[in-house]
């Protein structure tokens, strides 16, 4: 049976960035995501490109029923998954009480219900054919709390705390977890959750390609964490040595825009 590479949020930015590294490097995919044209392009332009095979499935992943509906999908087909990189998210900005209800929920449905439920039904499949690897995408927003994107940064705060717990518990089993938490990166990202962000991290965003190479190079490694770019590991790390109040207001000055 073919081994294959499970990507979600596969059609634009980081994850069809990392569906190209992944591709370029010999793993057949399962690519996940809405946009069932865009998935048929990528498809037919991997595999011509990479000499590897691509399996597709367009599904809205923030409701729950998809992430059965997946999972029934590839137990029909004759392929292992050996490896599951959950990326697919959104964000949010602004206060609190003002953001949508909607908007929030569904946020967390995807950027922590999906991922949660996905590696319910996955992590069996990994132990049962004796190992793999997992990447989670979670963000620096995972490190703090994050003034007028609050629920945002506490899901990527949850996949962070998840997947490092999830790093012990499966290493028995021969399985890797990394997260990789890029910082303010130039995708679709910003204008979909309507970021304002300030000129100084407007100009600081590293493309997704970049973020992309340094997440498989720190997946093939197994690292626990990945912070793509000197500044923000810089930024990340700084933060554990100042106080709390100080960062929470940087946060909010930059989030203001
Ligand atoms: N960009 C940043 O500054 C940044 C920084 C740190 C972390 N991240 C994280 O990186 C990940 C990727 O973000 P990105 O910046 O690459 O954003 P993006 O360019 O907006 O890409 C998001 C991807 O997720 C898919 N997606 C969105 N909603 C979905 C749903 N309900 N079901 C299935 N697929 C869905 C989108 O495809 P369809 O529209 O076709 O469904 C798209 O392929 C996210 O988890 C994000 O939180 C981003």
């Amino acid at each position: 049976m073919d081994r294959y590479t499970l990507i979600t949020g596969a059609t634009y930015g980081i994850g069809y960035e990392l569906a190209s590294v992944f591709a370029k490097n010999g793993h057949n995919l399962y690519l996940v995501s809405r946009s069932l044209e865009r998935l048929q392009h990528i498809k037919t332009t991997f595999e011509k490109e990479y000499e590897v095979k691509i399996a597709i499935c367009a599904l809205d992943l923030s409701l729950e029923k998809s992430v059965e509906e997946l999972y029934d999908n590839i137990k029909k087909e004759d392929i292992i998954i050996e490896n599951i990189v959950n990326n697919a998210g959104f964000g949010s900005f602004g206060t609190f009480h003002e953001v949508d209800k909607h908007k929030d929920l569904n946020m967390i449905d995807l950027n922590v219900r999906s991922l949660t439920h996905i590696l319910k039904l996955f992590i069996p499949e990994l132990i049962k054919n004796s190992g793999g690897g997992i990447m989670n995408v979670a963000s620096t927003a995972a490190f703090q709390s994050g003034p007028l994107m609050s629920v945002y940064y506490a899901t990527k705060a949850y996949v962070l705390s998840l997947s490092r717990a999830l790093k012990i518990e499966l290493k028995p089993y021969n399985i890797k977890v990394v997260t990789l938490c890029p910082g303010p990166t130039d995708t679709n990202f910003q204008s979909l959750a309507q970021v304002k962000k300030a000129e100084i991290a407007k100009k600081s965003m590293m493309n997704a390609k970049e973020v992309a190479v340094e997440g498989y190079k720190g997946f093939l490694k197994g690292k626990e964490v990945i912070i793509p770019g000197f500044k923000n590991k810089f930024l990340v790390y700084s933060s554990y040595l100042l106080p709390r109040k100080l960062i929470h207001h940087i946060i909010l000055k930059v989030n203001k825009g």
